[in-house]
């Protein structure tokens, strides 16, 4: 292991670790009450791998039955714009008929969301709803929005609790602003 700690490459804290255990409570309080409302039991898909910090505290405050799977989803090749993506781990259980609720990290330009929305969809899901950690609304660049956001964050690359620079940070127990350095 390096011996400098990872936090020593942040430059703010904007988000405490306080803070989103907090939310994280709301959240499921609201979602649960939604769901329980329509007497629904969802299937709670983390999108791998940045939602396993948030999916792992938020759904410790549901207190009624859920059903958790993964998926792990990559973009193709030169379709930005389009948004295609292609599954790299494929969920577990079965989607049909589910109402499925997506936990994602957060949501920039929102193209992964929109496909991955229509991917459950084409798969058979009654329902596809979305929890998002983050939203950064500035940065949207196709129409999606999640049900459900932790914090709005400005347009400003944010790592920490489950986000990465390079596959680094996930690890930070909180949401940070990186120093400039690390992009130089
Ligand atoms: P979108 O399809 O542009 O909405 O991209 C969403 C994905 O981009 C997220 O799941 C993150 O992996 C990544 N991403 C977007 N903004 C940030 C950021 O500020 N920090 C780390 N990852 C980000």
């Amino acid at each position: 292991m390096s011996d400098t700690p990872i936090s020593n490459d942040i430059k703010e804290i904007i988000i405490s670790e306080k803070n989103i255990e907090q939310r994280c409570r709301e959240l499921a309080a609201q979602i649960e009450a939604d769901y329980e409302n329509d007497g629904i039991t969802p299937l709670v898909v983390g999108l791998l791998k940045g939602s396993v910090p948030f999916m792992s505290e938020l759904i410790k405050y549901f207190h009624h039955a859920i059903e958790i799977d993964f998926i792990s989803v990559s973009s193709y090749e030169g379709t930005e714009s389009s948004g295609d993506v292609k599954i790299d781990k494929d969920l577990d259980l079965s989607s049909r008929n589910k109402n499925v609720l997506i936990v994602e990290d957060i949501v920039d330009t929102g193209r992964t969301l929109k496909a991955v929305k229509q991917l459950f969809y084409n798969k058979g899901a009654n329902e596809v709803r979305i929890v998002s950690l983050l939203d950064k609304p500035d940065r949207r660049k196709v129409d999606i929005e999640a049900d459900y956001v932790g914090f709005k964050v400005p347009d400003a690359f944010v790592v920490g609790y489950g986000l990465d620079y390079n596959q680094k940070y996930r690890n930070l127990p909180y949401i940070g602003i990186l120093k400039e350095e690390i992009y130089e």
